[in-house]
């Protein structure tokens, strides 16, 4: 019983129980953070927003492509998903509106990813939703990240976005890709006018947000623990 309960909950948090290749359900979605993205995705005098883990852009991307399709910057969503399947439901998707961008990349390289000691470590610190799993599917699913990563034709996405577009800075990020990311994709976006921190409380965003909580250069808009594994919306001074 318990581990068909932990097998749905790994489901319908997009964990690897099921495998990178299948579709998982929309995440950010008709929850105070779907609405915070849609409102800001409205108003924000944005030229480029980044979205870092799309899945098949039924959550946070809908939130997004409503928001922008209202803002009259007409900013531009570029949509980052690594998996395969995922991807290919999130192109076809968006295929008609101009204002969505898609890249089937890894946000950045393998070898950026921690070792197992490091989220071990990381495990034992801090009482987060991950100590809901057993430290033994944490790091499973760490090497699963590992493995397809690796494979990734693009594999540093963020810069290849960048260069790709023609992006010094994006105006807005939202970071949601892999569980063991978060922070080389913070190194990577830091600067950026606002930045979405989704599942703060596990190893995703954990860091990130109180790096970004004792950054002089942001301050914290809102938060909400409550909400799945909470979410946190940061402005640059
Ligand atoms: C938590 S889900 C995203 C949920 C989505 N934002 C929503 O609201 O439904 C994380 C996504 O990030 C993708 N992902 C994992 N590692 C990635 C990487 N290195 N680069 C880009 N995307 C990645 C996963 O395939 C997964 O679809």
């Amino acid at each position: 019983m318990a581990s068909l309960r932990s097998f749905l909950r790994a489901l319908r948090s997009g964990q690897k129980a099921s495998g990178i290749e299948s579709i998982i359900p929309p995440e950010i979605k008709n929850d105070g953070f779907y609405a915070a993205i849609l409102e800001l995705a409205s108003t924000v005098e944005a030229r480029h927003i980044l979205e870092i883990g799309s899945s098949s852009g039924q959550g946070s991307t809908d939130a997004f492509a409503r928001g922008i399709a209202l803002n009259p910057a007409r900013p531009q969503l570029h949509c980052m998903e690594i998996s395969k399947t995922r991807f290919a439901a999130l192109r076809d998707h968006y295929a008609g509106n101009p204002q969505v961008k898609v890249y089937n990349a890894s946000s950045v390289p393998a070898e950026e990813l921690p070792s197992a000691e490091e989220v071990a470590a990381f495990y034992r610190a801090h009482t987060t939703k991950l100590n809901e799993y057993p430290l033994e599917q944490v790091l499973a699913w760490l090497e699963a990240d590992r493995a397809y990563m690796s494979g990734s034709a693009i594999p540093d996405g963020i810069r290849h976005i960048q260069s790709q577009a023609g992006v010094g800075q994006f105006d807005l990020v939202l970071i949601d890709g892999s569980e063991f990311t978060g922070e080389p994709e913070l190194e990577r976006v830091h600067g950026a006018a606002w930045i979405l921190l989704d599942d703060v409380n596990a190893h995703k965003n954990f860091r990130n947000y109180r790096r970004l909580r004792e950054d002089p250069a942001y301050r914290l808009v809102r938060e909400d623990w409550q909400v799945r594994n909470g979410f946190a919306i940061f402005q640059r001074v």
